[in-house]
């Protein structure tokens, strides 16, 4: 990897670090843990705090990428591989939670993707629900 895009990655770090701090500040700690299924919780993570939806598309539907700083924008274009359709399961290359996990604490395999370190272990249990539930909808959808 060229200096530059190193350069490039670890901004996009600042950058999305800071986007999740400001999240996290907006977030209500309102929601009690009982009223919603975890799916529903990991949801709300996935789309905001995670930032997961700067990269893979508000609710993982890559055709609706969030409103960014252009910036922003134009290094998350530059990802190769690019962030992973994560409602088509023929694009998807982990078959476990455990690799998901791992991915989602550790940092996507072969990309700049900095680590996830402010999720609580509730929250990523609700994230990986989530995105099962984006898996089923996808097979659902298939003919
Ligand atoms: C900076 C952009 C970016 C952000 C933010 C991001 N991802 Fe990713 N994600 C990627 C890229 C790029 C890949 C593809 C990695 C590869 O092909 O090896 C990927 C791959 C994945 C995979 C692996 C899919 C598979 O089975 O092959 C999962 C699961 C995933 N992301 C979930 C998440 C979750 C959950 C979050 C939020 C906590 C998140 N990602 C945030 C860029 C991002």
């Amino acid at each position: 990897m060229s200096r530059l895009s190193y350069v490039g990655l670890v901004m996009l770090g600042v950058v999305l670090f800071d986007g999740a701090l400001v999240q996290a500040d907006r977030q209500p700690a309102k929601t009690p843990a009982t009223a919603q299924s975890d799916a529903e919780r990991g949801r709300a993570v996935f789309n905001g705090k995670g930032v997961c939806y700067y990269c893979h598309g508000v609710d993982g539907n890559k055709d609706q990428q969030p409103q960014l700083a252009a910036d922003t924008a134009a290094l998350i274009a530059q990802l190769n591989p690019p962030p992973t359709d994560l409602r088509n399961r023929t694009a998807l290359r982990l078959t476990t939670d455990k690799a998901r996990a791992k991915v989602i604490r550790e940092g996507h395999p072969g990309t700049g993707m900095f680590p996830d370190t402010t999720m609580t272990s509730q929250e990523l249990r609700d994230t990986l629900a989530y995105l099962a539930l984006l898996r089923s909808e996808s097979s659902a959808k298939r003919k």
